[in-house]
């Protein structure tokens, strides 16, 4: 349990709601099937108006040959021409800022695309200047790899290449070529790009798999893990057959963030406009994720909480790592919570459609900044799709362990019509429209009162006008007697108190309020109930949340 005192001035990446687009699922405005930027555009007021979203952060687009799907870049200074270009980028910063909503950028600063201009100087001999802007090394005298390491993606991280015979690293694909950031000069071309970016007035930026841009200097072997099961919240396969010590997150991160954070600060002290950088870095354990906030809270604002997509869906695990996050939590850190992403299974499919909408409350009345993942405001689910028209490399090249990020990525439904409005209904989008359109579109949802996406609007204009949602602090409620399936816990400020109950059960609750608890209700999960006095005992149904005012 903890009980915070309110920051004296929130700022929009705090009291914000972030909402993730994944452009080439979202809107495809010139009809290839491709989501693109003016597709972004296009929904600029169903984001800013409609839903009423703070933040919008646009997964890569970037010049890439699309091996992963634009995490790799072959020019981080443009926009692929499947996009747009920086004309429609700049249109739509514009047009954000015009209604008050901040454009986060993603960052991927680990590993270059293999087809990018330094990758392709660095590996053209031994001696240009740009060799070492990656790492090199010669392998064993057997011909094995340099040391055991494998990529996320399967396989050795290190891959031959003939034309010196020496070989590469890369954490992902071999078409994610990684970029050596104990090289001076690396690190002061991804400040640039930082810049680049800020010149063009973005707010802020999502930095892509962090953890990789500081490896053990000595390259040493992994220890190989007995258990074969990683610390990661899915199996990975034999990628989990080493613990991941040197590979990743050696101490000098820590200074490559300050690094970066000085741009942010730098733009920020001489305009006034809050920086955001967020970071994408997988540590479920609590402390350790805190230091990335820095030891002086000069590194990440918000280091990515994916506790949520580790935990079973149980009131009880849920509000230990809540609690836990929280009393985590370093002096003057500000909280965050993720349930989905283009890497993740949707959060419907993970708890069932029924319990989205929990999820929904909770993601939005918790103490923190929320990150919502695309379609999540439908109670989207993930599509399946047919091998022939797989996409991510993921899946492909490990097969067997349902590692494809395909089903997450369907395009974004926006009517009942063929093809959902994503694309003409001529074309064959790039992945395949849901099965349950009919119901699951923004059309139809917006015309139901008791929608998916009805519930979000209430929820995201609740939060909004809420001091204690937005600022207040956060304290869990227990006593002896609490059924195991109920989460409750106020947040509460100078201004209001708020009470928020979840029953994560499929049985109704019944929960005796304590003494001179009075409440009064204000939005339930299922859109059914008037604002009313709630007697003394708190009648819950099956998977449902609510939002009451305490008196
Ligand atoms: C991050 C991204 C993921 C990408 C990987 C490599 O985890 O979220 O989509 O494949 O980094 O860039
Ligand atoms: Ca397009």
């Amino acid at each position: 349990m903890s009980d915070r005192r309110e920051p004296d001035a929130a700022v929009w990446w705090q009291h914000g709601v972030v909402y993730q687009v994944y452009p080439r699922s979202f809107r495809d405005a010139n009809g290839d099937g491709i989501g693109d930027l003016a597709g972004v555009l296009e929904k600029i007021d169903y984001l800013s108006g409609t839903l009423g979203v703070d933040a919008i952060w646009l997964s890569p687009f970037y010049p890439s040959p699309m091996a992963d799907f634009g995490y790799d870049v072959s020019d981080y200074c443009d926009v692929d021409p499947t996009f747009g270009d920086l004309a429609t980028f700049d249109a739509l910063v514009a047009a954000a800022h015009a209604r008050g909503v901040r454009i986060i950028v993603d960052f991927v600063p680990g590993h270059t695309s293999n087809q990018h201009a330094w990758f392709q100087a660095s590996r053209s001999s031994r001696d240009n200047p740009y060799r070492d802007w990656y790492v090199w090394r010669d392998p064993k005298p057997d011909g094995s790899p340099p040391n055991n390491w494998a990529a996320t993606f399967g396989g050795s991280a290190w891959q031959r290449d003939d034309l010196t015979g020496q070989l590469y690293l890369h954490s992902y694909l071999p078409e994610q070529t990684d970029l050596n950031w104990r090289n001076p000069a690396v690190r002061a071309a991804m400040l640039d790009v930082l810049r680049f970016w800020l010149d063009r007035s973005v707010d802020g930026f999502r930095m892509d798999a962090l953890g990789r841009i500081a490896k053990d200097p000595l390259l040493r072997d992994n220890p190989v893990n007995p258990e074969a099961t990683g610390d990661f919240h899915k199996a990975m396969g034999d990628y989990d057959r080493q613990i991941h010590v040197n590979d990743q997150r050696h101490e000098d991160i820590h200074g490559y963030l300050a690094e970066m954070r000085t741009v942010l600060d730098r733009y920020e002290a001489a305009d006034g406009r809050p920086r955001v950088a967020i970071g994408e870095i997988h540590i479920y354990d609590l402390s350790e994720l805190g230091r990335y906030y820095g030891a002086t809270l000069d590194e990440l604002h918000l280091p990515f909480n994916f506790g949520l997509l580790k935990l079973p869906w149980a009131a009880r695990a849920i509000r230990d790592h809540v609690d836990a996050y929280e009393a985590s939590l370093p002096p003057g850190a500000w909280p965050n919570y993720v349930l989905g992403n283009h890497d993740e299974a949707r959060i419907a499919t993970r708890v069932g459609v029924g319990h989205a909408r929990l999820a929904m409350l909770l993601l939005l009345t918790l103490r923190g900044t929320p990150t919502l993942y695309y379609a999540d405001e439908l109670g989207m689910e993930d599509v399946p799709v047919p091998p022939e028209r797989a996409q991510d490399p993921w899946g492909m090249r490990v097969p067997g362990l349902n590692l494809s990020r395909d089903p997450e990525r369907a395009p974004m439904p926006w009517t009942a019509q063929p093809n959902a409005g994503f694309c003409p209904p001529d074309v064959e989008p790039w992945l395949p429209i849901a099965p349950d359109l009919a119901q699951v579109n923004v059309e139809t949802q917006l015309g139901d009162p008791r929608s998916m996406l009805s519930l979000t609007r209430q929820l995201l204009a609740l939060r909004r006008a809420s001091p204690a949602l937005t600022r207040g602090s956060y304290r869990a409620l227990d006593w002896p007697g609490l059924p195991d399936t109920c989460y409750l816990f106020v947040r509460e400020n100078a201004e209001e108190r708020l009470l928020v109950a979840l029953n994560f059960g499929d049985d109704a609750l019944e929960v005796a309020l304590p003494d001179g608890l009075h409440a009064t209700l204000l939005l339930s999960t299922r859109l059914d109930r008037p604002e009313a006095a709630i007697p003394g005992a708190l009648a819950l149904r099956p998977a449902e949340g609510i939002v009451a005012r305490l008196a």
